[in-house]
């Protein structure tokens, strides 16, 4: 997302630590890896960007995938990519237009998409529906700060909601995924209407991974950075000047290296999943008693974080302060400030 400052020797020890810890985590005969095949995976914002890359993913790995979003002719172009991947011809892979911003609908969806496989819940959940708008918070009306928790926290849920009642009817161990940001974690300048809606995914996913261990269930939560998809050009058009500038040495990431990413956690049995070196410097340093991913390598991230954060927040707080002038004119021109 940003750059971060860290001293040369730092990076030295993090390469020399990981590569070990990379092949102590290869040999080990222990781990068993979460594998798709033959599971009914769930995957709500499919039609586009990190969820379609992800439904792509598991219908590879042998899956049997349903998509959910709102356009039906996203939705169909999209099915087309995911049928492209089919392995077998027993895997069912189908697509459902709701607008999961309705907790009925989420729940009608649910039922929709269960149909096919006997009326039985999903083997896993991947919430990766949502969106940005983005702004000052002096231009937000209530209505706005409503519809930034309505497309950025209920519509993850929700869904999450109707899928835990069905699994505990069925006494089948679920997956539930949730996708925040590593806007859940931090924030700044630009983001009252998306940050609180991620940092309160995360709220819930910590409550659920506690609650669910009630019902042998598994929950995930994953914190991309910045990611290249068509969201994210319509995110970029509500962006305030000031927060593009903040955001100006930003390296994203493609919906497709995200969907890697996020699967690897998955495998791995990671509850936070970071899928960049910043998401993994700001997970361990905002950590409290979050389950770690490697305890060695999450130390050194933590370690980076402690010097390089402060420093960062220095530089983007010395980068808002020099715009105030800027801003006072922008307030002017918007005919906020008369
Ligand atoms: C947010 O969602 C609720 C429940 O669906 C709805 O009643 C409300 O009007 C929505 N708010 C906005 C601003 O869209
Ligand atoms: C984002 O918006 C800014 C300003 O409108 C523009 O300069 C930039 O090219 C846009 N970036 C993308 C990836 O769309």
């Amino acid at each position: 997302m940003f750059e971060i400052v860290a001293p040369g020797s730092t990076i030295a020890l993090v390469l020399v630590l990981s590569s070990l810890l990379l092949t102590v985590t290869l040999m080990n005969p222990y781990s068993k890896k979460w594998n798709p095949r033959g599971l009914h995976c769930y995957v709500t914002g499919g039609s586009a960007g990190l969820g379609l890359a992800l439904a792509v993913i598991l219908a590879k790995k042998g899956a049997h995938v349903s998509i959910v979003a709102r356009d039906e002719e996203k939705l169909r172009i999209a099915l087309e990519e995911v049928e492209k991947a089919r392995q077998n011809p027993e895997q069912i892979l189908k697509s459902y237009s709701y607008s999961l911003t309705e907790a009925q609908a989420a729940e009608d969806a649910l039922k929709a998409a269960c149909e096919p496989h006997g009326g039985k819940a999903p083997d896993a959940i991947f919430l990766c529906a949502g969106t940005a708008r983005l702004g000052y918070f002096v231009e937000q009306t209530p209505e706005s700060l409503q519809n930034g928790m309505n497309i950025s926290y209920w519509i993850s849920a929700y869904t999450a909601l109707a899928y835990t009642k069905r699994i505990v009817q069925e006494k089948k161990p679920g997956k539930i995924i949730f996708v925040s940001s590593v806007m859940g974690y931090m924030s700044f300048v630009g983001y009252t209407t998306y940050s609180p809606a991620k940092h309160a995914l995360r709220g819930l996913a910590e409550t659920l991974r506690s609650e669910l261990l009630l019902y042998k269930s598994s929950v995930h939560i994953c914190f991309p950075c910045t990611i290249y998809s068509p969201g994210y050009i319509e995110e970029n058009k509500t962006k305030p000047p000031i927060t593009l500038k903040i955001e100006e040495t930003d390296d994203g990431q493609t919906p497709e290296q995200v969907a890697e990413g996020l699967f690897r956690g998955i495998q791995n049995g990671n509850f936070h999943i970071t899928t960049a070196l910043v998401g993994s410097i700001f997970r361990c340093s905002t950590r409290g008693a979050t389950p770690r991913n490697n305890p060695l390598l999450d130390a050194v991230y933590g370690l980076i974080g402690h010097i390089g954060l402060p420093i960062w927040r220095r530089s983007v707080d010395a980068t808002v302060k020099a715009h105030r002038e800027d801003h006072q004119k922008y307030l002017r021109g918007r005919g906020i400030l008369t």
